[in-house]
């Protein structure tokens, strides 16, 4: 076999250097499409699609033809460097994304061209006629049953079907209903303006978070389970101006105080009758009044 590539390559030089790079590029072909697909349904699928839409982040199809190669793949490394950096583009997606941050993935160099290439391919086959896009569901209404079932779950008062852990253990949301939770993430509570129900709800399908993800990893959330947590959400950000933070410490205060008040007139009632005067008195009045 090497002999004969040498024999060859001697012989036709050009012909063997074109069969070498055939070989090469339909390997690479063969196994290409998957892992770029692996990559992007593993780390992108939560918050963008190519062809169906916005979902937390832009819509990929076509973005070679908005953007460099290198442009994407110093935004795919770190988005955060090239916004800290200054660069104007991704300053300006940022701004429009209302500032929702694509996390930094440790992804290898080989792994961004692996999803550009991917992201390109489907691009040229959904993006531009927009066929493909997934038809619209019918949006179902949500219930008082679903904002009660939401909330319940959000706070672990009813148990996810697959065991997940209650999303409280590790977020908060400002709600008269709930009690405090986690600090460990981020406060829910506007979540819904900034990200939509769109956004959330392909958050809750597949957390983009490696620590939320790890969460869930084995216990997804049901469809029903979704609807509920994004129902709450919303409402939870509709209501936030009406529900006031819950700040324990003025309210400790104020009953410290009060609690304090109510001691101090409690203790001069029980010592109305106490000695004012000094205890000799009485005998030195008497003794006076003898004499
Ligand atoms: C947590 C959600 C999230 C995840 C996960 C995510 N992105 Fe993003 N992405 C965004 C947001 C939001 C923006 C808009 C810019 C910003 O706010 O930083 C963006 C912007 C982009 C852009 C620029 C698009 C344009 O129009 O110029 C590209 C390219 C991109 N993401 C690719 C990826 C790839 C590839 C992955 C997976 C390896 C990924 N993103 C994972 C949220 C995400
Ligand atoms: C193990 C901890 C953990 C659990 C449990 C968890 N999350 Fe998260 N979640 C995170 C982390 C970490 C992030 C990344 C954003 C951050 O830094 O706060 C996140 C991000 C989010 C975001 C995006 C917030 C934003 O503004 O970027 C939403 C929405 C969300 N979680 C909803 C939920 C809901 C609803 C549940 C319950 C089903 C839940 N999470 C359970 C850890 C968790």
């Amino acid at each position: 076999m090497i002999t004969g590539f040498s024999t060859i390559r001697r012989r036709f030089p050009v012909l063997g250097v074109l069969t070498i790079f055939l070989c090469i590029g339909s390997i690479q072909n063969a196994s290409a499409a998957d892992p770029g697909e692996q990559v992007f349904q593993n780390n992108c699928a939560g918050c963008h699609s190519v062809g169906g839409g916005a979902l937390v982040g832009p819509d990929l199809a076509g973005v070679h033809d908005r953007r460099s190669q290198a442009w994407l793949e110093g935004f795919i490394k770190s988005s955060q460097s090239m916004i800290n950096g200054g660069d104007p583009d991704a300053n300006a997606l940022y701004k429009k994304f209302n500032q929702i941050r694509m996390p930094d993935m440790s992804l290898t160099d080989g792994q961004i061209t692996e999803v550009l290439v991917y992201i390109k391919a489907a691009g040229a086959t959904t993006g531009t006629t927009g066929a493909q896009k997934p038809a619209k569901k019918p949006q179902k209404v949500a219930t008082k049953e679903d904002l009660t079932r939401g909330q319940n779950l959000f706070q672990g008062k009813l148990r996810f079907e697959n065991n997940g852990p209650t999303c409280i253990s590790c977020h908060n949301v400002t709600n008269d209903a709930v009690i405090g939770g986690g600090v460990l993430a981020k406060e829910l509570t506007r979540v819904f303006s900034k990200m939509g129900g769109t956004g959330v709800r392909a958050i809750l399908g597949r957390a983009p978070f490696p620590v939320m993800e790890a969460a869930y990893k084995d216990k997804p959330l049901t469809e029903t389970e979704i609807f509920s947590l994004v129902t709450f959400l919303q409402d939870a950000d509709e209501q936030h101006a009406y529900h006031n933070p819950r700040d324990y410490g003025k309210g400790l205060l104020l009953s410290g105080v009060i609690g304090a008040f109510i001691l101090f007139v409690f203790y001069s009632l029980l010592w109305l009758r106490r000695r004012k005067d000094s205890v000799n008195q009485k005998i030195y009045d008497r003794q006076v009044k003898s004499t």
